[in-house]
């Protein structure tokens, strides 16, 4: 019989990391590197499954928030160290940690990371945003015209001070975006110092510090020097495009690789597009909404006529029903429904990557008005997170 609990403990945390990374074929923590991990426990947000004493399952939310179509803020859980002991799998554990903590989750909606395409659609989660890796061939990277503002470089101790703050000012406008929370600075930068190559930058425009990058410069077996961008976030089009102009004319690099949204407009930045190569395209956002009334009030809408959507939702009842989004907003209605779709795909469409009228071509949903309801849930740029946890 699986037993769910909250942990608040700090030997259980640990243990929990540990059936966290059996579960991911890797070691339990070290004294070391349980100091940069210890962080990342925040109190009621660590559940573990036990049989008796045993612990055989985890699942763990981080306190956040995420940017909605329309630029609005809202609390968020970003869900991470999801694991089953592999000798308990396929049992229904996940199940049982899915189910409490959906049901005690406390913010509206929660993103996650998944290690494999089929695994949460049934809790839910809709493939909300993706992104793609691109590379630039430095040695031929022009950018027509010179800098509108200023880039410096920071030492260690200073960039670790005034990134957190600067990633809070400069990096929540772009639907998908989240705010980072203590302990994903505490991994993610002693991660990077301890490749003792981390160099980050930081630009600042007329008012100020609006955006900046971290990177590494390695030399490839073939000695090519490839500049890896690690974080890269920007407030307005002068940062980024200046951000770029210092990484472009950096000398001894050949390549400069780094995640990016699907449609930042790298085509159009430098002198001879050829130099970009967009590669791989993968999922990055999976997206729950917990609360659907609240979550779909939360974003703005298109213009459009308005379209009744039912919501199907097998683990949070709460949300069934039909709601009536227009220009003005959403709100529950008793009408008849336009289209009818499981919340895991309403997820999908949220942020605005994938619209109605694919959905349905996939035959994934099922409803007529599909071209209102793209025109409503439409945004100008595809969501992308840049955070990975
Ligand atoms: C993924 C994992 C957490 C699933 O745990 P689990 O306890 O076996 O899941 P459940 O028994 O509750 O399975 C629920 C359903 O999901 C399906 N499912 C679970 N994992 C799946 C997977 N990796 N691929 C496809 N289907 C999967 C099950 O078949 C089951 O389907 P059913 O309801 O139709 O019978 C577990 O296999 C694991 O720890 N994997 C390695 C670590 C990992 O990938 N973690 C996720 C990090 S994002």
């Amino acid at each position: 019989m699986t037993d769910i609990r909250v942990l608040n403990d700090e030997a259980q945390f640990r243990a929990h990391t540990t059936v966290f990374r059996r579960a991911m074929h890797m070691p339990g923590p070290s004294d070391d590197d349980w100091k940069v991990t210890r962080p990342s426990y925040e109190p009621d947000r660590a559940l573990a499954a036990f049989d008796g004493d045993e612990m055989i399952g985890t699942t763990q939310s981080y306190g956040s928030s995420l940017v909605v179509p329309g630029g609005a803020v809202v609390p968020h859980s970003a869900i991470s160290r999801v694991g089953v002991r592999a000798d308990y799998t396929r049992r229904g554990v996940l199940t049982a940690l899915m189910r409490e903590q959906l049901s005690t989750l406390p913010d509206p909606v929660a993103t996650l990371r998944a290690s494999e395409g089929r695994i949460y659609g049934r809790f839910g989660y809709g493939l909300a945003g993706r992104w793609r890796v691109v590379e630039i061939d430095a040695r031929r990277a022009v950018i027509p015209g010179e800098m509108t503002g200023r880039v410096r470089m920071l030492d260690q101790d200073t960039a670790d001070k005034l990134l957190p703050e600067l990633h809070e000012a400069v990096g929540l406008w772009r639907p998908g975006q989240i705010s980072r929370w203590p302990g994903w600075w505490a991994r993610s930068r002693d991660r990077e110092s301890n490749a003792k190559n981390t160099v980050t930058v930081v630009h600042s425009g007329s008012d100020g510090d609006d955006g900046f990058l971290t990177y590494q410069v390695t030399e490839d077996k073939d000695f090519k020097r490839r500049m890896s961008i690690e974080d890269f976030e920007w407030a307005n089009d002068d940062a980024w495009r200046d951000l770029w102009i210092y990484a472009a004319r950096l000398d001894l690099v050949d390549l400069i690789e780094i995640d990016a949204a699907l449609d930042d407009p790298f085509w159009w930045l430098f002198e001879d597009p050829r130099v970009v190569r967009s590669k791989d395209v993968y999922d990055e956002i999976w997206l729950r909404l917990v609360d659907v009334p609240r979550m779909l009030s939360a974003r703005t809408y298109g213009a459009a006529e308005p379209v009744v959507i039912e919501i199907r939702d097998r683990l949070l009842p709460a949300n069934d029903g039909c709601y009536r989004v227009s220009p003005d907003g959403a709100e529950r209605v008793d009408e008849q429904a336009d289209i009818t779709m499981p919340v895991d795909l309403l997820g999908a469409a949220y942020l605005g990557d994938t619209t109605f009228s694919q959905l349905a071509a996939a035959k994934r949903i099922e409803g007529t008005r599909l071209a209102d309801a793209d025109a409503l849930f439409a945004v100008p740029r595809k969501p992308y997170c840049g955070t990975f946890f």
